[in-house]
């Protein structure tokens, strides 16, 4: 079989898919001319690829969320896509999820203002066991992240589009269990992936159901959350002044974020470049020969549905 690999780290896959799938052959996009694959392992594959690779079967998404590759006009639309499930990102992004919700609950925020005034003084606590932690997206993902929370002691919604039944989580479902949810929650961790039904789904309406002062953690997609709400909600300065009491924002609509972007600049807006769940390559990379493997003896394997976007 022959596998091309496109990704920044290509190299390093290259190594690690090699010692799994000895007979294969693999080129790094760009650096062969004239190699035919059978199958395309890639993340964010520009649409030049496809045009030079008519005979593909198969491609693996080199990493959990598969927008960037459905956006791309050239993708084949008759062939199998895999994605990488969680392979350990989960945990990465659950830790990611952990000290944005230890920011806030415990008052990191409101303690590093004081420092910058030299203000000694102590807030009430809320105990974790009333403080209603919301995750929208119920995905390997997205449970995984739920299941810590839920372990650490905070009372943990969950929300998907269709019903779920889910041990220690309480699940809501549907547009109507969305705004069950978001009345009930100090922070709301959105983990839904970017399809047209999610796509700005945190909007005025929906920063309006939550409760005063609740807080966001976005390490999914940024395309999931409507800046100018956003903004609205948060109101201006460093003193809390609207809805929103602050956000942790991992991902964004255009990365890098562009600087100008006013989110920079927000003093209770705290940004990182996309880093919540970096995929941990050597887990990742028994997933993409396993899938491989299966495609090319043509066995049934968990595909991408195009349609739904995930
Ligand atoms: C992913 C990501 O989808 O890194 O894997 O965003």
């Amino acid at each position: 079989m022959r596998i091309l690999i496109h990704a920044d780290d290509a190299a390093l896959w290259k190594d690690r898919l090699a010692s799994r799938l000895p007979s294969a052959e693999f080129a790094i996009s760009g650096e062969t001319r004239d190699f035919q694959a059978d199958y395309l392992a890639a993340w964010k594959p520009p649409a030049s690829l496809f045009e030079a690779q008519p005979a593909l079967k198969g491609i693996v998404n080199l990493g959990a969320g598969v927008d960037a590759l459905l956006n791309n006009p050239a993708l084949p639309r008759d062939i199998p896509i895999v994605k990488l499930r969680d392979a350990g990102m989960g945990e990465l992004i659950a830790d990611y999820v952990r000290y944005g919700v230890l920011h806030f609950q415990r008052d990191f925020d409101r303690y590093r203002r004081q420092q910058h005034r030299a203000t000694w003084h102590e807030h009430a606590l809320t105990p974790k066991r009333e403080w209603g932690v919301g995750v929208l997206g119920l995905g390997a993902i997205g449970y995984h992240v739920a299941h810590r929370l839920a372990e650490d002691g905070y009372p943990v919604h969950g929300w998907s589009r269709s019903p779920k039944t889910l041990k220690g989580i309480t699940c809501h479902h549907g547009d109507d269990g969305l705004q069950t949810l978001l009345g009930q929650v100090t922070t709301l961790v959105t983990l839904l992936p970017d399809t047209p039904a999610t796509r700005g789904i945190i909007d005025r309406n929906a920063l309006a159901a939550l409760p005063n002062g609740a807080n966001l953690i976005n390490p999914g997609r940024g395309t999931l959350i409507d800046e100018a709400a956003l903004l609205e909600a948060l109101g201006h300065g460093e003193e809390e002044s609207g809805r929103l009491r602050g956000a942790l924002l991992d991902a964004f609509p255009t990365e890098p974020l562009p600087e100008d972007s006013p989110l920079w600049r927000h003093p209770r807006l705290w940004i990182t470049p996309h880093m919540a769940g970096p995929t941990p390559i050597d887990d990742a990379a028994d997933q993409v020969a396993k899938a491989l493997t299966a495609m090319q003896a043509g066995e049934a394997i968990d595909t991408v549905d195009p349609k739904a976007g995930y």
